[in-house]
Formats: C-alpha cells, structure tokens, sequence
C-alpha cells in the first residue's frame, strides 16, 4: 500500500513509519517539524506542510494523486495540555483546522481510510480505574477537546462521505523499538525523570495524596512499538466491510504509578536518586487506565511490552542519543 503519515517524523509517528517500512509499504511522511526530526524517516518522501495552513488542502490533493496515497494515518497534532489551557484557540486552528484540511483532500481523492491518533485525554477525569470505550468523554483541557472533536469528524465524513476510519485513544506512550527514534521531548513523566537525572536533579512527584495503593497516580504506561503495532491492525481492520466500532483504547489494561515507575528506572538505571515531593498537578486523574477488551477482541491485538521493557528500551536509547 502507499501510506501518507502526517506527523510522521514525530517519535511515536517514526515508529508507526519504521514499521510500515519493514512491512514492504511505500510511506510518505507529512511534516511540519516543529517537533520531528526528518532523520527518524529513512528512505520515505518528506513534505515539509503545516496542515493548517490555508493552502494545505490543495498541496494534500495533489501529494495524494502523486504519490497514489491508498491510506492515511493522521499523528500531526499539538500535544502539550499545559499549552493547550494557555493557547486555547491556536489548538483548535491547529489540531481541529489542519485534520478538516486533510479529511477533505481525503473526500476529494477518494482515498477512504484514515487511522487517527486520538488520546485518553478525551476521558478527562473518569470515576473508574479503568475506562472502556462507551465510558462519556469529558475532555478537561482544549488538547482532549480537540481529540475528541476528530473523533467527531471522522464520525460525520463516515456518514457523509462513506470513510473508514479507526481512532486510536493512546494512554501513556513511552519507550523507544530503536534506539535512534527515542523521545527527545520532555513532555511526559520517564523522560522528564531521565532530563532529570542527567542534569543532577532529584525528580519531582506531583502529588502523593491520592486514593491509590501508595498515593501517587497511576496510569497505563504502554509501548511505543506496541503502539505502533495496533496502527497498522488497524489498516487491516479497515480493508473488512463489516466493522462493528470505530474507536478503541491503546494500553496494557495495567496500571502503574508515579512511584512504580520511579522504581523501575532506578533499577534500570542503577542511580539510587532522591525524589522532590510536591503538591498535586491541576487536572491530573488519580487513575487513568484503558480497558483493552475492545481492541483485542476486535482488532486481535495486545500490548506485548511490559513496564520493565519500556523504561529500559526508553534509558539504553537515551544513552545511545547523548
Ligand atoms: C503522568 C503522571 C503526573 C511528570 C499525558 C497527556 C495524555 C497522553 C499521555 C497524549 C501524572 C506525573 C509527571 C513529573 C510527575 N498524551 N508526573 N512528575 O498527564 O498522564 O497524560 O500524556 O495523548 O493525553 O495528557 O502524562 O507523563 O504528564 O504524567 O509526578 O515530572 O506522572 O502527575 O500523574 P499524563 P504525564
């Protein structure tokens, strides 16, 4: 198949492309590289395009019809909930306008399969440890608002259109399945912890006073190359004419805290370090794990990385980087 990745120099989206490499498929890669690195591609065609831009949909149709695009996988997006409560109105340019760009290049080229990276953001605050698919979405901060709106669009051009779509809602995304596509953001909690550790500073936990087994969160910390994995399922799911849903959960369906974690990257790393405690972080759940019912019974897919797997694939591709 000929694959368009948008966000595809990303570290989760250079992965997604790795594997479809492998998997004999022609990919072309859709960048804006605020944040990828074109080097994480290989051989694949890179366009340098800001989706939202106002031209965006005529260079996408005609990219689509070079390149004789059969599938999308759509990954381009601001990430950043911090940013997005600051921001609110760029997210929503950015993320909402740059997926209604490509959906209608996707309507005018007749290309009706898209696989969109959707988040458990859009869960907001659940009352459940672990969520399942049908749980309401009450998205707490624009970033899982506007997730949660692209999963409404690609609802409407389903209907409208006759799109094929899967939305993909990531729980906790860490590691690296190379050790040149490591995360070199700090973003999110393990490589926050390595910046740490590699600048001589103890890491900070947001909050120990949570009705969890040792007061600290606990999130479903899934694998990248796991992550991966469940995208290209889903583009075979999508060749089958009769699909009974559209969204599933990526994880592990297991929960792991702040001090667990913290605990394995000490064995990993065999640096005994000190740990800031301090007050909670504003929106953060208590828990926030996926059920994996869904996606494993329908797409036949499960993670098969655990948290041990994912903090030492995560530190040996850090050393490999620094
Ligand atoms: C994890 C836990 C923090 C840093 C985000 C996005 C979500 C999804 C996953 C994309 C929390 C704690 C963190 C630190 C800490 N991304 N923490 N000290 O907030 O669960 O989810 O990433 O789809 O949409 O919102 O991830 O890695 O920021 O935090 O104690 O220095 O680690 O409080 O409990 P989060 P995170």
């Amino acid at each position: 198949m000929s694959i368009l990745v948008t966000g595809g120099a990303g570290y989760i989206g250079s992965h997604v492309v790795r594997l479809l490499q492998e998997k004999g498929h022609r990919v072309t890669v859709i960048d804006n590289l605020s944040s990828g690195y074109s080097g994480r591609i290989g051989a694949a065609k890179l366009v340098e395009l800001d989706l939202a831009a106002e031209a965006a949909t005529a260079t996408l149709v005609e990219l689509i019809k070079s390149e004789s695009i059969t599938s999308v996988i759509h990954l381009a997006a601001r990430k950043q909930v911090g940013e997005s409560v600051t921001k609110p109105e760029w997210y929503f340019e950015q993320n909402i306008g740059g997926m209604a760009h490509l959906l209608e290049a996707m309507r005018q080229t007749k290309v009706d399969k898209l696989v969109f990276s959707s988040s458990a953001a859009t869960y907001g605050m659940p009352d459940t440890d672990f969520v399942n698919e049908d749980f309401e979405c009450k998205p707490i901060n624009p970033y899982g608002q506007t997730k949660l709106i692209g999963e409404w669009m690609t609802a409407n051009a389903a209907r409208a259109w006759g799109l094929r779509a899967v939305n993909l809602r990531y729980f906790n995304v860490a590691g690296a399945g190379w050790p040149e596509l490591a995360d070199t953001a700090t973003m999110n909690l393990v490589p926050i912890v390595f910046a740490a550790l590699d600048a001589g500073k103890s890491p900070v936990v947001f909050g120990t006073d949570y009705d969890t087994a040792d007061g600290t969160c606990v999130r479903d910390y899934v694998h990248v190359l796991d992550l991966a994995e469940a995208h290209v399922t889903s583009l075979d799911y999508l060749d089958r004419d009769t699909r009974d849903h559209s969204t599933f959960n990526v994880g592990t369906g297991k929960g792991a805290s702040v001090f667990e974690v913290l605990a394995e990257i000490k064995r990993v790393t065999k640096i005994d370090f000190e740990i800031d405690l301090q007050p909670r972080r504003p929106g953060d759940p208590p828990y926030l794990c996926a059920d994996v019912s869904r996606i494993k019974g329908h797409l036949g897919w499960t993670a098969k990385r655990d948290l041990a797997e994912i903090i030492e694939s995560a530190w040996s591709a850090r050393q490999a980087s620094s």
